[in-house]
């Protein structure tokens, strides 16, 4: 998620002048900090949620106050509580029902408060959850709400999983496509089911995200149409395919890097090993 903020996240949530926000899915806080950046500057309050995040919750809550409102667990067990907020960015559990779910919970929270949908950032919605279920714990998800899932790789192109394939040790569903699987099938059920309708702008690229403004939102915030029409201009599309390669640059030099240290690591290994079976000659001096 964190990827997607300066260029498309943070000015949007400018525009809809969104103080209320929260997070699902916070992990090692990378988006949780720059949401609190944000929080002191608008006064506002950041909710996150995580059943297990990376960091140390309790000393981000003293140094950020009120502005950080933790809670630990799962979305669905602590939305209700919760309540209304303006803004909504989800990268939690990748699955249909999860994300189903929760954008009906976001919902009725809202219409509980008489407030209008919130402003909704989903990532996840390209490959390769965009059309496929993964679950953290699939002993969480009721059984009619999960596909059949198997800890194996997944291949762009390739429904079955396998090896070799990218994110072997998750449970992803063993096939691709098809009703109620994967994050962007979830997201378009709830907009074809919800009564207002709802503009989605999908940016592709680094597992894509998908932004959800409901036509009362909109109507809401003055400067939200033309920051959602930024988000599909050429120019904002042409600086996200230079970020875009420049990760994927990124990643190919860590990669290399990688594999010339454990190269290195492999080659003094065998040194070491080689001195330890190779006897000195007779007479040579020893150190
Ligand atoms: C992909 S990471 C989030 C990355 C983060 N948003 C960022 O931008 O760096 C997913 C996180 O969701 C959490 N998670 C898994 N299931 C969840 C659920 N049902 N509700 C909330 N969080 C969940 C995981 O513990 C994990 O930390």
């Amino acid at each position: 998620m964190h990827p997607f903020w300066d260029l498309a996240i943070e000015p949007t949530l400018d525009a809809a002048e969104a103080t209320e926000v929260l997070e699902i899915g916070a992990e090692a806080g990378k988006t949780t900090g720059r949401l609190l950046d944000r929080a002191q500057r608008t006064g506002g309050t950041v909710h996150s949620v995580d059943p297990a995040p990376q960091f140390d919750v309790a000393r981000v809550a003293l140094a950020r106050g009120e502005r950080f409102a933790f809670h630990r667990g799962r979305s669905l067990e602590v939305l209700a509580d919760i309540g209304a907020v303006d803004a909504a960015l989800i990268d939690g559990d990748h699955n249909w029902y999860t994300v189903h779910s929760e954008l009906v919970a976001l919902a009725e929270s809202a219409a509980a408060a008489g407030e209008p949908l919130p402003l909704l950032f989903i990532h996840d919605v390209g490959w390769p959850y965009g059309r496929r279920d993964m679950y953290y714990d699939p002993a969480s998800i009721p059984d009619e709400g999960r596909q059949d899932a198997a800890r194996a790789g997944i291949m762009p192109g390739r429904s079955e999983l396998g090896s070799p394939g990218i994110n072997a040790g998750l449970w992803n569903a063993t096939h691709e496509g098809g009703s109620r699987n994967g994050v962007r099938t979830a997201v378009e059920d709830f907009v074809a089911g919800y009564g207002v309708p709802c503009d989605v702008v999908i940016i592709e690229g680094l597992h894509g995200l998908a932004v959800v403004c409901s036509d009362e939102r909109r109507e809401a915030a003055p400067g939200l149409s033309g920051a959602i029409a930024r988000l599909r201009s050429p120019e904002l599309l042409t600086e996200w395919s230079a970020r875009v390669e420049r990760w994927r640059i990124d990643a190919d030099i860590a990669r290399r890097r990688a594999e010339a240290e454990r190269d290195a690591a492999a080659a003094r290994l065998q040194r070491l090993e080689g001195s330890l079976l190779d006897p000195p000659e007779p007479g040579r001096d020893q150190a």
